[in-house]
């Protein structure tokens, strides 16, 4: 099945990878439906942003992250753990060709127990961040520190993109 469908994320799809290259922080705003959660990735994906590590996209939800796996690999014509994949929990698709993954926050907090630098991204999708639950207020305090340390390696491509998706995020510009 091809998700040929034209969403309103679709007409903005090269200022959004100018913005997300720029940029190591970029909060995507539009309204339910827009594209955020599905035409961003796989925007990313197809611009070969992951080319050297890999896009990981957070969701409050394990059954948000299992649905939109199956939904964006579909998008991409590609088998589910192929290109695209999820894990939630210790239950995964994935293989060494995946290079945008769909995961719960709790994976990317027990990711960071041992990977501290998350030196397995270059891009770390926080999506539904508008909820603010406890496991992404967490993210947010950590991937601050991860943020500061990695843009200290030499090159650019190993700088880490956090790409913050969903409405406004409360209190984040004052941080
Ligand atoms: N699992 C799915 N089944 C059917 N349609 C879907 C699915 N996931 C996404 N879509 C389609 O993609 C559109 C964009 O969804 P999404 O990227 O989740 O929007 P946003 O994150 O901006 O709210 C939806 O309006 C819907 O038409
Ligand atoms: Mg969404």
């Amino acid at each position: 099945m091809f998700d040929s469908m034209v969403l309103p994320f679709d007409g903005h799809v090269e200022e959004f990878l100018r913005l997300i290259r720029a940029f190591q922080i970029l909060i995507l705003a539009a309204e339910t439906g827009a594209g955020k959660s599905t035409r961003a990735p796989l925007a990313m994906l197809k611009a070969g942003l992951g080319g050297n590590r890999k896009i990981g996209v957070t969701q409050p939800r394990r059954m948000a992250a299992t649905l939109l796996a199956h939904w964006v690999s579909d998008s991409n014509g590609t088998e589910l753990g192929g290109a695209v994949g999820y894990q939630i929990g210790k239950e995964f698709e994935m293989s060494r060709d995946t290079r945008l993954v769909f995961m719960t926050e709790g994976v990317l907090l027990a990711q960071l127990q041992s990977d501290p630098l998350l030196m397995r991204y270059d891009v770390i999708v926080l999506d539904e961040a508008h909820e603010r639950g406890v496991n992404l207020d967490l993210l947010l305090a950590l991937l601050k520190g991860v943020l500061a340390k990695r843009s200290d390696l030499p090159c650019q491509e190993s700088t880490p993109k956090v790409h913050l998706s969903d409405t406004a995020i409360p209190g984040l510009r004052e941080q």
